[in-house]
């Protein structure tokens, strides 16, 4: 076979895998073929992988490069598994803030590289261009979204782990900073393009002076954008920077030639955009708005909330057990703390008893319950529980005035009705689950402790809810104990 077919036949795997990434993302729309769908994608990645380090081997790479190629293959193959394995569900976000740092920051550096080497052919070859308009153009948009994604990503998550605060930090002067940034880098790459189509003419020193320059506004103002972003709005965020790293990648893409990385890129792009325009419809916020920042207070704040004096009214776990075990329509409303509790397993064992009993029982899905876009659906699909139960929200929430019972286990944002009520919550206009509409409420959560939002939930005070203070999934444990001895 001669070095054309070869390369033909690189362009088909590449072909074959872009067109694979597309089928399993497909299937990742249902929870039902979710898992397939993401095997059909890491085939996918493993057919591009291998169709690229045959297309390395074809250009002939030295023995040096190859001991990159396999240490950071190795190296970070080995850490990503590792971390992927052992990080709890809980933490998710944080690790995809990470990951997301590591593909933006791989994009920009893969960027600059390419400045560098066409730069110095220019040199060498004694001024004959090896940069040209547009392709100046695609490694500034690369070095550009790449750095802010990479500064962005860290900051975010750093302050999942709690490395920083979680509240929204403000500095002062921070606004004008940030548009000194965006201005002075986009004056810096104009002048760049410009010098590469050769309109205007520099000193080679110049030029990567003016790139630099062109790095630093790009990576000070990703701090500057998340810093004073917090609370509730970080999901929201961290699916825009992973849109970001996915534009960044298709940058890379155009950068060196690379239909594989464009494809993805893209791919990643606008699934990231989709999702973080999703996001912000369920939590009735424009992007626009979150990235001017103010609106989450953080977890363990002391942000207000309308409605918070009164009593709460304690139920013992025979009185939860009774009213569940003669409803005859049950809703229940996971959230963090079913999966901090990991009491997925718990709560499909008190479903299916119920039900037994001839009760209909249900599950309503928020879109930001828990700490990941899916959270509640993975979880719940863990413990095997029947798709058709699950219920987003705009479907369920009508249901919630025929409903006898609303068992809720470990939600609290989700159920706040001061989103509705008090414009000074800060989660004001946040839809909600109508969890006050039903019958009787009953909550499972260990304290009065707050959410995410670190904010007081008027639910609590409600005369029709009782709350069954508990680990959730010791309280499902001896719901389900006390039902059966009923
Ligand atoms: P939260 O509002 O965070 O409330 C979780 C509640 O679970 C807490 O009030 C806590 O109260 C209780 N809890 C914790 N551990 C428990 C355990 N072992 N057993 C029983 N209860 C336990 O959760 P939510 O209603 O699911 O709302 C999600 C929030 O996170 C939203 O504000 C959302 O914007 C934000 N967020 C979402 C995402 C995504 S994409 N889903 C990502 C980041 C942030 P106690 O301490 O009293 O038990």
């Amino acid at each position: 076979m001669n070095a054309t077919d070869i390369g033909y036949l690189v362009h088909l795997a590449f072909i074959a895998g872009a067109a694979l990434f597309v089928m399993g993302l497909h299937q990742m729309n249902s929870p039902a073929t979710a898992r397939t769908g993401n095997r059909v994608s890491a085939t996918g990645m493993i057919i591009a992988v291998v169709a690229q380090l045959i297309s390395v081997t074809q250009a002939g790479v030295g023995p040096v490069n190859w001991l990159i190629i396999v240490g950071g293959f190795v190296v970070g193959g080995g850490l990503g598994l590792r971390l992927a394995r052992s990080v709890a569900m809980t933490a998710m976000p944080q690790l995809v803030s990470l990951f997301n740092a590591v593909g933006g920051g791989a994009a920009a550096v893969l960027a600059l590289n390419d400045f560098i080497a066409l730069d110095g052919h220019r040199v060498l070859s004694g001024g004959a261009p090896g940069l040209d308009g547009w392709r100046t153009f695609f490694i500034l948009a690369d070095v550009i979204v790449g750095s802010v994604t990479f500064t962005g990503s860290l900051v975010a998550s750093a302050k999942l782990m709690g490395l920083i605060r979680g509240q929204p930090i403000s500095i002062p002067g921070g606004r004008i900073l940030s548009w000194l940034t965006v201005v002075v880098g986009i004056s810096v790459s104009i002048v760049l393009v410009m010098a590469g189509s050769g309109t205007v003419s520099y000193d080679v020193s110049v030029l990567y002076t003016l790139l630099v320059v062109a790095l630093i506004c790009a990576l000070v103002f990703g701090l500057l954008m998340v810093l004073p972003i917090g609370g509730a709005d970080m999901p929201v965020v961290i699916s825009l920077l992973n849109a970001f790293t996915g534009t960044a990648v298709s940058m890379a893409g155009f950068v060196v030639g690379n239909v594989i990385l464009i494809v993805a890129g893209a791919l990643v792009g606008a699934s990231g955009a989709i999702l973080t325009r999703l996001m912000a419809n369920a939590m009735n916020r424009s992007i626009g708005n979150i990235l001017v920042g103010g609106f989450g207070a953080g977890e363990g704040t002391q942000a207000a909330a309308a409605g918070t004096d009164g009593t709460i009214r304690e139920v013992s776990v025979d009185d939860a057990a009774i009213q569940l075990a003669y409803a005859s329509k049950v809703i229940i409303v996971p959230g963090y703390g079913l999966a901090v509790a990991q009491a997925q397993h718990g709560v499909r064992e008190l479903a299916d008893l119920l039900e037994a009993r001839g009760i209909e029982v249900s599950y309503a899905i928020h879109p930001v319950a828990g700490r990941m876009p899916g959270h509640m659906n993975v979880l719940l699909a863990e413990a095997n529980v029947p798709y058709p139960q699950l219920r987003e929200m705009d479907e369920i929430n009508p249901e919630f005035e025929r409903t006898d019972v609303a068992l809720v286990v470990g939600a609290n944002d989700v159920t706040n009705p001061a989103s509705r009520t008090d414009p000074a919550s800060p989660i004001y206009g946040m839809p909600i689950l109508d969890v006050d509409k039903a019958r009787s409420v009953i909550v499972l959560k260990r304290s009065m402790g707050r959410g995410y939002a670190g904010i007081d939930n008027p639910l609590y005070l409600n005369p029709k809810t009782g709350m069954f203070f508990a680990d959730a999934k010791k309280g499902l444990a001896e719901l389900i104990g006390a039902i059966k001895a009923l």
